[in-house]
């Protein structure tokens, strides 16, 4: 969407700060033990109490309130029962939702507790990619320019990206225009960041995968060639000079 108010840009802030709050908070009650379904129920609880609804839920019918993908993981896993967390365990968790008519996104990867697998540079290097990525981008600036940075920013530290899932327009719905945001330059993409514009910048850097593949269960995905990736997503508002951070307070930078 584009922000034209400022009854406009204050629900897109209160949406924001949902997503936002839940995200840092589900990554604060993560530990060894506990399963990743009563994790995403903590997460389901945060979004009811202030009256905020499951983007995916609502728009996808996915089986959970937040997608959190585990180690190999890419994105979209499933909460179940049957997966406990580990110490050392490479976790995504992306929360996204609706409050009052405004939809917004968010997500991150990190260790959950000692980095005993060394994941860490891998997540580093993410949070650093969506940080330049995001000061790079304003009006006027080509999408497909944000996505050369991402990919030779991940390709100087060794990693590749992931083409096939994408930073997204968001606002009125979960998905909208401009529907791809890659982490590579799309040379047929002509189109170009908008001033007041919404919209999801996310990063997906990997150990060795270039595309992410549906498992079995409809939902999962997994990179094409294995090893790990990590994303971080925040809910920006495009502007003539640094875009306004709508998720900042999810905290994923500190
Ligand atoms: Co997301
Ligand atoms: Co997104």
């Amino acid at each position: 969407m584009s922000i034209t108010t400022e009854n406009e840009m204050i629900g897109m802030q209160h949406a924001s700060d949902a997503v936002a709050a839940t995200l840092k908070k589900m990554r604060e009650f993560a530990k060894p033990g506990i399963s990743t379904k009563e994790l995403d129920d903590y997460g389901g609880e945060l979004l009811a109490q202030m009256g905020a609804r499951s983007a995916p839920l609502l728009t996808y019918d996915f089986p959970g309130y937040t997608c959190i993908s585990i180690n190999g993981e890419v994105a979209h896993g499933i909460p179940s029962a049957g997966k406990i967390l580990k110490e050392g365990d490479l976790v995504n968790i992306d929360v996204s939702a609706e409050l009052n008519g405004y939809w917004a996104d968010n997500g991150g990867s990190f260790v959950l507790g000692e980095d005993i697998y060394g994941h860490g540079r891998l997540v580093e290097t993410s949070k650093e990619i969506l940080r330049k990525a995001i000061s790079n981008i304003k009006g006027g600036v080509r999408i497909s320019e944000i996505g050369r940075l991402i990919e030779t920013e991940a390709r100087k530290a060794g990693y590749t990206v992931i083409k096939n899932l994408t930073g997204h327009g968001v606002g009125r719905n979960l998905h909208e225009e401009p529907h791809e945001i890659a982490n590579y330059c799309d040379r047929f993409n002509i189109s170009r960041f908008k001033k007041n514009s919404v919209v999801a910048i996310e990063t997906f850097i990997s150990t060795r995968s270039t595309i992410a593949d549906t498992q079995a269960d409809g939902w999962t995905l997994r990179g094409n060639k294995g090893g790990f990736v990590a994303q971080h997503e925040h809910t920006i508002m495009v502007t003539g000079g640094q875009p306004v951070i709508l998720t900042a307070r999810n905290g994923i930078w500190e």
